[in-house]
């Protein structure tokens, strides 16, 4: 099967292959081996010297531990959002309590900085920012540098969701000021689902210290503790950490630089398939994601019908639109190790596809 969804992707060999190792003791020496390597992998990868947690659960588990940890019911928070993922932050903090100002952007677009700056200067009992890296219901990567800056200069925490985008897009978790950073392992992390990561900076670990937002599997101070001495507070998901320890060592052999560069070529190479069979892009060029293209399908054709048959006949699994966006776009993953060919069979299974529907590019621009 040609996966091409936004997560889970497609595993290379080697990392399943590690995945199917024998199970160890979780309170034993191996285990400390194994957790240490993958925090350090952790640390390179994400660009930061303070320690990254590995949690147990899917990425909305590190968003809401990013939240219960620094947070505390009636804190006002300012949740920026471009599409569901960004939603889904503000509905987090909402659930615990806290006081949630909203500002969002149309679907499709990316924050204007600008319009942060202005916004937070209105609002000085703002204590934390929550913002997503890259919005994977629409296709679109925020120029997470300069919006760090604007919350920085506002002297925000700022918490971000690096879910689809960490280990597969440029990030910098120190240099750009991020408090808390999420991730999640199906990504580009290229491992199963299950495992998510969480960075804490000095300045979240002192928000930690005053959070009183209720938790307990999620307890960063649990985590940090037991990591000190190389465990986790829970049953940690092993087999999936036994393919992390080798996804990591695959990312930085390669070089980050190079892994951000070939998610480039990726998310270029689409665009200019998609551009080719005469379909309209969905997220605005200059911001368009490199690990996840959006694309609108034309009116003529039914989106579960197209989606369904490029499944079956094809072999080719493309995901649909979320939210307000089903059955309106859809969504071609490109984040890990994808072979060049896989992206070619997924756009000519497309073109096929479409052409079976009976679809007539509109733009004279159309090659096929
Ligand atoms: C940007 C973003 N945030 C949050 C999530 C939620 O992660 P999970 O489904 O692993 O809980 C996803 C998953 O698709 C995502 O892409």
């Amino acid at each position: 099967m040609n996966l091409r969804t936004p997560g889970p992707i497609p595993i290379p060999d080697e990392i399943l292959q590690a995945s199917a190792k024998q199970m160890i003791n979780h309170r034993g020496p191996e285990f400390q081996d194994l957790v240490n390597n993958i925090t350090q992998g952790l640390k390179q990868v994400y660009r930061t010297k303070n320690d990254v947690l590995t949690l147990t659960g899917s990425g909305t588990g590190s968003m809401e531990a990013a939240i219960v940890n620094t947070l505390s019911p009636g804190d006002t928070v300012l949740s920026v959002s471009i599409g569901v993922f960004g939603d889904r932050f503000a509905q987090i903090a909402e659930a615990y309590g806290a006081r949630v100002e909203k500002l969002t952007f149309p679907w499709g677009t990316a924050i204007d900085p600008n319009v942060l700056k202005e916004t937070l200067e209105k609002m000085p009992n703002v204590k934390a920012v929550l913002v997503t890296h890259n919005e994977t219901s629409t296709g679109v990567t925020n120029d997470l540098e300069s919006v760090g800056k604007v919350i920085k200069d506002a002297d925000k925490l700022l918490i971000v969701d690096a879910i689809s985008s960490l280990s597969s897009l440029p990030f910098y978790t120190d240099d750009w000021g991020c408090d808390v950073v999420a991730a999640g392992s199906q990504k580009g992390w290229m491992v199963a689902p299950g495992l998510s990561f969480l960075s804490m900076s000095e300045r979240a670990w002192s928000a930690f210290k005053e959070s009183r937002m209720p938790k307990f599997y999620w307890d960063v101070g649990k985590a940090k503790s037991y990591l000190d001495r190389g465990q986790t507070p829970w049953t940690p998901a092993i087999a999936i950490m036994y393919g992390l320890e080798v996804s990591l060592k695959m990312l930085i052999d390669e070089g980050l630089d190079n892994v951000y560069d070939r998610h480039k070529a990726m998310g270029d190479k689409v665009r200019e398939g998609v551009n080719n069979i005469g379909l309209e892009l969905f997220a605005a060029e200059s911001c368009a994601s490199n690990t996840v293209t959006s694309v609108h399908i034309p009116d003529s054709i039914e989106a579960k019908e197209l989606l369904g048959s490029l499944r079956t006949d094809y072999d080719v699994v493309i995901a649909g639109g979320q939210g307000s966006l089903d059955g309106k776009i859809m969504r071609i993953g490109h984040m890990g190790y994808v072979p060049d060919k896989d992206l070619t069979e997924a756009l000519g299974s497309l073109k096929s596809g479409l052409d079976k529907a009976g679809f007539q590019p509109k733009y004279s621009g159309a090659r096929g």
